[in-house]
């Protein structure tokens, strides 16, 4: 039996990934197909504080002050539902959750949120996780969630088994790997908000789309590849794998039935400026990819970013360009006030 519950909060930022998660074996455990690699990238984050309270009669969350209902407050409860069978308590709960950039639009909101969830929560809790069990818990609440938990670039292995126990998440080299690595992340203006979540989204794809099996023979390739170019620090080939890794997931939600369209015009433009540049350039100078968003993040070297963040500023729709770098993992935080 866990301690008495208290109070706890925890920070995480979001993640971005070279080889996406897009389809998953096992719904109720989250088990994907495929093995994941991402970024977990600086200056963003969630900060989440849990508080276990007798005294309430059901959860209450609260995203940047504004009380939930719906379908984020049912993941949210669910998620602690979970934590609560682990440490046998059925306390309610608080959940008082900001992020310093917008939710749900396509910068990655539920891997911080369930990242920083799951380490709010299971301390709250007194539970006492490995970081392996803490990243097979953030899984259950999102599956990009499970690579959050660490800093720079962090590898979700898919796992054989059907318990999950060998599916987590664990990190390849830390954020100081490999410092003049930039990620541009051109903001697109009104950009849509997700109509599904990603997790309804993978299995429409994985029952419809005709190029999934080819994309799921590919993958281990394109993995080990990248793995072998970001130990080595080659950026060109890294640049150059991150495109066709984005092409290929593009591809499989095109091709879904109905079709999933996460670009607008200006992420498009963005796509065919990174291609003219390297072009111009007679060399791989920055490698594009998206996730389930409009946003574009261009993964390029320190001293090509700044001429090339200007050129992507000017793209007619692009609201913003940010820089960032990889970043830390989650971690606790000292109590603060949302
Ligand atoms: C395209 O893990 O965010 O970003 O369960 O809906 O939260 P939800 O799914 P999520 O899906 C991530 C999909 C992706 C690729 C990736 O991050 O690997």
């Amino acid at each position: 039996m866990a301690r008495r519950p208290v109070e706890a909060s925890f920070e995480a930022a979001p993640n971005i990934a070279l080889v996406k998660y897009w389809g998953v074996r096992d719904e109720a455990l989250g088990l994907p197909y495929n093995s994941s690699l991402s970024v977990t990238l600086n200056r963003l984050r969630t900060r989440t504080t849990v508080r276990f309270d007798p005294k309430l009669s059901s959860d209450r969350f609260l995203l940047d002050g504004e009380a939930q209902s719906g379908g984020p407050l049912t993941s949210v409860s669910g998620f602690l539902d979970t934590v609560r069978a682990i440490a046998r308590f059925e306390t309610h709960a608080l959940v008082r959750s900001t992020n310093n950039f917008q939710t749900a639009s396509g910068l990655a909101s539920s891997a911080s949120g369930f990242a920083a969830l799951a380490g709010a929560a299971s301390l709250a809790a007194g539970l006492h996780l490995s970081p392996a069990d803490l990243s097979r818990l953030a899984r259950l609440g999102s599956g990009s969630a499970s690579r959050s938990l660490f800093g720079g670039f962090v590898e979700w292995r898919a796992g054989t088994r059907s318990d999950g126990r060998d599916c987590f998440a664990r990190p390849l080299h830390p954020p100081s790997h490999w410092p003049s690595l930039v990620d541009l992340v051109a903001i697109i203006a009104d950009a849509p908000t997700k109509p599904v979540r990603s997790s309804v989204a993978m299995q429409r794809t994985v029952a419809t789309s005709p190029t999934y099996a080819q994309r799921q023979r590919e993958l281990p390739r394109r993995l080990r590849a990248m793995k072998r170019a970001i130990a080595v620090r080659d950026a060109p080939t890294l640049f150059d794998l991150t495109m066709e890794e984005c092409d290929s997931f593009r591809n499989v939600c095109e091709t879904t039935v109905p079709t999933l369209d996460y670009l607008v015009p200006a992420s498009r433009a963005v796509l065919a400026d990174v291609r003219a540049a390297n072009e111009e350039n007679g060399t791989t100078l920055a490698g594009y990819t998206h996730d389930a968003g409009a946003h574009v993040h261009v993964f390029t070297l320190q001293r090509h970013a700044g001429t090339l963040r200007r050129r992507l500023a000017r793209i007619h729709g692009v609201a913003k360009v940010l820089a960032l770098s990889p970043g830390r993992g989650a971690r606790p935080i000292r109590r603060w006030r949302a």
